[in-house]
């Protein structure tokens, strides 16, 4: 793992969810942006000396050399470095799991995609909610057409722990997130639009067209966007609408999809993951319950506990985790990846996840409202 260390968010859930099926097992890591720091978390966490280094640079030159070397190297860091830490990971010949979005500029997006593709090595992206059993469960549902020809999509991603400026107050993860050349050029949609855009994507299989949005930055000197409206209009008619905000009062993590197509609807919130509402037309709500037989083959690989035992985002995270093994361990087989390893969100899905967020920034920028097509679709 490189970042991720002492009084990081996200660092500690990759290290929970990679090994909550034993799929992984962490054994070498740069945890800190301070060497020193790193090291001793390192050693915190039960790893040996000589493979708790003090940067990724270390770490690639000290595994590289080993002949039991990692087998993939987790990028846990701020938007910036994704690309420089995955660049050299992937010509030192390792596999990549890289959290989202892929890297903080467009550049670095297409020629990430293209290094991945052209070396032949895996690089997984954390789009952590299409982990979720429900969310495999209304795409196959979806895909077979149970709510006919999709005709709307509405995907929310409220927040609201950065309402004030927290960043002024020495919050560390709302500082380099607010800082565009950390960052990158989009605030709450290059934070958590990216994973909206994505889940909508991911459970309707709609391709995107073109979009226009208008972003907002409500907290003063912030110097990038906290809130963001998207209207999005999808390959072959559908509509969609996307919101991202950092300042909606009152929503811990409140990522919502709803889908309406001609014959019925789906609607799915993160934070009761475990249930699928089903709406025929003219029919009567339907809870579609994680853990029951009737599920599909793809949400059943994805759950661990009979129905009434909830599970949630860490189970939803050890899925990707365990689905990027299964897809690593097919490629090296030569075989065909597993239901697990199927569908995993790679390099040209954060690439999309990107350009989308450009595509955003750059409409929202225009003095009337703009029609774009981001360049990666
Ligand atoms: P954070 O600020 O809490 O932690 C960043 C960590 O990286 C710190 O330990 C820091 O010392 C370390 N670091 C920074 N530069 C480094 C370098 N060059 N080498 C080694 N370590 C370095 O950040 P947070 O909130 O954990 O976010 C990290 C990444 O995860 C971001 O890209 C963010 O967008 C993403 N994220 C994804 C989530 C998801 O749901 N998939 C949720 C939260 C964050």
């Amino acid at each position: 793992m490189v970042g991720g260390g002492e009084g990081a968010y996200i660092g500690n859930i990759h290290r929970i969810a990679s090994r909550l099926d034993g799929a992984w097992d962490l054994v070498a890591g740069a945890f800190d942006v301070d060497p020193e720091k790193g090291r001793a978390f390192a050693l915190s966490q039960g790893l040996n000396e000589d493979r708790a280094y003090g940067d990724y640079k270390a770490l690639i030159a000290g595994e590289a050399s080993r002949e039991d070397r990692v087998d993939a190297v987790a990028i846990c860091t701020p938007n910036f470095t994704h690309y420089p830490i995955a660049k050299a990971l992937i010509e030192a010949g390792f596999d990549v799991i890289c959290e989202k979005p892929l890297t903080a500029t467009l550049d670095d997006a297409v020629a990430l995609e293209k290094l991945a593709r052209e070396s032949g090595r895996f690089v997984g992206v954390t789009y952590t909610y299409s982990g979720y059993p429900m969310i495999h469960e209304a795409r196959v549902r979806i895909a077979n057409g149970e709510i006919g020809k999709i005709r709307t999509v509405q995907v929310e991603y409220p927040l609201e722990w950065m309402a004030t400026a927290i960043e002024a107050e020495g919050n560390a993860q709302a500082a380099w997130r607010t800082d565009p050349t950390k960052n990158g050029r989009g605030g709450s949609i290059g934070d958590i639009g990216t994973h909206a855009y994505h889940l909508a994507g991911f459970v309707t299989g709609l391709e995107l067209e073109s979009l226009t949005a208008d972003i907002a930055t409500f907290v003063e000197g912030r110097a990038l966007d906290d809130n963001a409206h998207v209207m999005i209009r999808y390959k072959g008619g559908a509509r969609g609408l996307l919101w991202s905000s950092q300042v909606a009062i009152g929503n811990s993590n409140g990522i919502r999809l709803r889908v309406f197509g001609d014959k019925g609807s789906f609607q799915w919130f993160q934070e009761q993951p475990n249930d699928l509402v089903f709406q025929p037309l003219g029919g009567r709500v339907q809870l579609i319950k994680r853990g029951s037989d009737e599920l599909s083959a793809d949400a059943q690989v994805r759950m661990r506990t009979p129905p009434g035992h909830p599970e949630g985002y860490l189970e939803a995270f050890a899925n990707i985790y365990s689905g990027f093994a299964e897809a690593i361990r097919a490629r090296s087989a030569g075989r065909a990846p597993g239901p697990l390893g199927q569908n995993v969100p790679l390099a040209y899905d954060g690439l999309k996840g990107v350009a989308f967020v450009e595509a955003v920034v750059d409409s929202a920028s225009s003095e009337s409202p703009v029609w774009l097509t981001p360049i990666a679709v």
